[in-house]
């Protein structure tokens, strides 16, 4: 499959430095409105909606922009959803005053702004830098709402738009927990694929396999954490094979939860990759 084809629109006078700069970080042409309309190969555009940073798919029949934003009515209410404390008990949230906890599949962000919700202190990883930067936008905005709770909520949150498996060690230090939400492989083309995920996929591209998932784990396992957290689709097996010390069953989704420690402790395992395989 060819990459998609992005470029960033110059939409808001007021924020022309920051989309400026966002070009050049991302290597992408910067048009204005009538310049994309003359460029037809277009497959994404990248521009400020609200204060936020949107990905908008090109077209006239394309569906709405993603962007991250913390205070919506969606994360609200996903925040008052049953599978938070499902994630809150899969991390060991309470057994440990601050708990800090690499997301290292970041994504746009959802399940680490539940954890910084729950008192976690959350370092989120994501290695496709269009991604990153609208992860980057969300917790930006976040942490200058006037609303003071989520403002809070915000300044646990800390960023790095990289592969988790390049962090430098120190970066680590301080994490308890490593949770890993990577992509599932498809499914066929009948899956009823929400709007926003057919975006992200067509972005990202669907694994054909769970190889690169796998080697994630493996590295995570072989950190010197407390807990390893996979989230897996109810009824999938384990990632690679490794049986979990005990899983945690939602409705749609499980956290298959890898002890190598314990939470309270300081003193953590030197990454023997504590997991059974099945
Ligand atoms: C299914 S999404 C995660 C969704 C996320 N849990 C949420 O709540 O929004 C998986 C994300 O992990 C990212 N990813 C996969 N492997 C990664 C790695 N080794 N390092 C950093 N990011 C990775 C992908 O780019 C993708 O954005």
């Amino acid at each position: 499959m060819p990459s998609p084809q992005l470029a960033v629109v110059r939409t808001d006078a007021d924020h022309i430095p920051y989309l400026e700069e966002l070009a050049l970080r991302l290597q992408l042409p910067l048009l204005t409105a009538g310049e994309v309309a003359q460029r037809e190969e277009l497959d994404f555009l990248l521009c400020l909606e609200g204060g936020h940073l949107a990905l908008l798919q090109a077209g006239p029949k394309a569906p709405g922009p993603v962007l991250v934003d913390f205070g919506g009515g969606r994360m609200r209410q996903r925040r008052r959803g049953g599978q938070n404390e499902l994630l809150g008990r899969a991390v060991g949230v309470g057994r440990r005053e601050q708990l800090g906890v690499l997301d290292a599949t970041a994504g746009l962000g959802r399940d680490s702004y539940v954890l910084a919700d729950l008192g976690c202190k959350v370092l989120l990883c994501e290695r496709h830098p269009v991604v990153a930067a609208l992860l980057d936008s969300g917790i930006r905005q976040a942490s200058v709402s006037e609303d003071t709770w989520l403002a809070a909520t915000a300044a646990r949150m800390s960023l790095e738009a990289a592969d988790a498996r390049t962090l430098a060690a120190a970066r680590l230090s301080g994490i308890q927990v490593i949770y890993l939400d990577p992509m599932f492989p498809h499914r066929g083309k009948s899956a009823a694929v929400k709007k926003e995920m057919a975006v992200f996929q067509q972005l990202l591209g669907v694994p054909e396999d769970e190889s690169d998932s796998e080697a994630l784990l493996h590295w995570a396992l072989a950190q010197p954490v407390a807990r390893v957290v996979v989230k897996r689709p109810l009824k999938a097996a384990p990632l690679g094979g490794l049986n979990p010390s005990h899983a945690i069953r939602g409705k749609a989704v499980r956290f298959d939860v890898h002890v190598l420690a314990g939470l309270d402790s300081d003193v953590l395992h030197g990454g023997s990759g504590a997991a059974g395989v099945s």
